[in-house]
Order: C-alpha cells, then structure tokens, then sequence
C-alpha cells in the first residue's frame, strides 16, 4: 500500500482512537494532518516553533528519523562531516547561499526517493505510467468491503471517502495528457504537489476543503489554529506560539480584517509569490547560529547549535532522566 495513503489511513485511526478514548490527539497528527502543509513555512510566524520542523528541512525527514535515535556526541559528529559538504568552496565558512542550496538538495533528494520507492511498488510491471483504477485498488482497494455508512464516517470532518476523493482530484490535476494514467513525472505531481506551479489550485482547495470543519466556505481563526494545535485538556492554556499564531492570524493572514481566510487570503499564505522555501529557512538557521553576527557559519557556529540543526532524541532522554534524578 502507498506510503502517503498509509499515513492517511493512520491518521483516520489515530484519530478515530483518541476520540474513542477520549485522550488528546497524538502530538504529530495534530500538528499537522496535511503533507502539503508541512513545506508552507508557516512555523516563520510565531517565532517559537515545532524543532522538527528545521531538522526535516535540514536533513530531510528520513535522515532526521535517522539521527533522533543518535546521542549528542554522535549527532554532533555527524553534523561536523556535513557541514564540510555544505561549504562548497572549502573556505571554512558556510553562507547563506551554501545553506540555501544544501536545504534545496535534502528537499530534492528527499522528494526523488520518495517518488522512487512509491513508482515501483505501485507500477511493479515497470509500465510508462500508472493507471488511476490500478492505484484506486492498491490504496483503497479495502473500501470495496466497507458499507456506505463506513465509508462516510467522519472524524474530524474526515472520512475514508473524502480521503478517495482528495486523491482522485490531485490525481486528474496531475494528469496533463488526460489519459488518466501518470508518468513518472505526472506521479511526482500527484505526490508532491507544493512544488508544482500546475498543482497550485488543487493544493489551495485541499488546504480549504482540510480546514473549512463548518463547510462555510471560509477559515475563521479557530480553523486555522485548529490545524495546527488542539489542547490536551479543555480549557488548557495556549501554549504562547499559539497565541503568536493568532495575532499573526490577525495581522498578516486575514488582509482585509473581517475575521476569516477568504480563498484569495488562503492563496497569498500557502503560496506567496515570493516565498522561496529554502531560502527562508537557510535564513531561519543563520539567525539561530551566527552568533558573531558576521553573516557566515563556523563549524564551532554549527555545532553549537546542533540540537537547531539536527536535533537527537538522545538530548531530551538525557534532559528526562536529569529531572528524573532531581526527584
Ligand atoms: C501495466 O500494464 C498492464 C498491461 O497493460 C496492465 O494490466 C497493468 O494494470 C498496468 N499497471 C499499472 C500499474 O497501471
């Protein structure tokens, strides 16, 4: 089964679980439901933000599976052998370019094994494309079995049939000859459709379709932070980066101040014409590292910084048994 429609499925049953058991939604499903969503950078806003975040964009996220399991000592010797890859010129210093470009390559080379992977379990006849009824049955193949009633169920306004029609529509967009199969290339689309320019309507009205719970056509704020962030307990505190994402709610997303995301707000948030990804976020970790303000990075910079960068479980296990040892 695919990856992506697996992660699906674990998300329907994550949450089916947690509502069952009334206990909160696990932290990774409640961050963030949209794969899209995870490339918008909107972790810029609120200043204090999900670390994973920088770690997946830095590493890529199968590499930064790899290093979580890592103690800091091995983390940090890790980081040093790709900080000198990252200083293409070898002058001993890393830039701002260099940052850019080495963010861009783990995008790309993350995205190329990723398509990979999925291209040859879904086409194991090595065909030219894939046919939509061949990946249909691979993926959703089990909702033959299910009643009208199963397959319609929602949690969180989810259900396995929204889930096929998602994937059915980003399917069609992705399909440029319209012969309803996908190239390799077209399949690249279909899976990862934020960095496609074609792909950029069908990415705004699932991002509106995942958010908009009451169906009124627009985002009001509770939606937006909805998507991002559910209290443990009713009535627990925000968390302050949740209060940061409101007033940024208010002050740069809802441009014309009537209280909700219309679709043309939406556009301008998810995909502004300027934003560059990796850039911003090569950015992002030079204002984390560059300690002496000189606009470049040190290797001492960097792996000072390495929990920023790369991050590794091993810290917050060596943070627990500390206070554990306090008690
Ligand atoms: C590959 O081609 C064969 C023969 O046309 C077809 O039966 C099969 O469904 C195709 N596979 C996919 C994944 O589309």
């Amino acid at each position: 089964m695919a990856r992506a429609g697996i992660q699906m499925l674990l998300l329907v049953a994550a949450v089916v679980i947690s509502a069952a058991s009334g206990s909160s939604i696990p932290e990774e499903v409640a961050y963030n439901p949209l794969e899209h969503d995870s490339l918008h950078g909107k972790h810029f806003d609120g200043g204090e933000h999900n670390a994973q975040f920088d770690h997946e964009a830095f590493l890529g996220p199968d590499e930064s599976k790899k290093f979580d399991n890592l103690t800091p000592e091995e983390s940090r010797r890790r980081l040093g052998l790709i900080v000198d890859r990252i200083d293409e010129n070898k002058d001993g210093f890393v830039t701002l370019p260099e940052l850019k470009n080495w963010i861009a390559y783990t995008q790309r080379r993350y995205i190329d094994e990723d398509v990979g992977r999925l291209w040859k379990e879904h086409n194991p006849e090595k065909n030219e494309s894939i046919s939509w009824e061949s990946y249909r049955k691979t993926v959703y193949g089990f909702m033959d079995d299910l009643s009208n009633e199963e397959k319609e169920k929602e949690e969180n306004g989810i259900s396995y049939k929204s889930l096929l029609k998602r994937d059915r529509n980003r399917w069609a967009a992705a399909d440029l000859d319209l012969d309803d199969k996908l190239t390799r290339e077209e399949f690249t689309a279909f899976l990862h459709p934020e960095d496609h320019p074609k792909m950029k309507y069908v990415v705004l009205t699932e991002t509106i379709n995942d958010l908009d719970k009451d169906k009124d056509g627009k985002i009001s704020v509770d939606e937006y932070i909805g998507d991002m962030y559910r209290a443990a307990e009713p009535g627990d505190e925000e968390p302050e980066w949740v209060a940061n994402e409101r007033e940024a709610f208010s002050n740069h997303r809802d441009l014309d101040k009537d209280g909700y995301l219309n679709v043309e707000e939406v556009k301008q948030w998810i995909a502004p014409h300027d934003f560059d990804h990796s850039e911003s976020e090569a950015k992002h970790l030079m204002f984390e590292a560059d300690v002496d303000h000189d606009d470049q990075l040190t290797k001492a910079e960097i792996l000072d910084k390495y929990d920023v960068f790369v991050g590794s479980q091993a810290t917050d296990f060596g943070e627990a048994l500390a206070r554990h040892d306090e008690f």
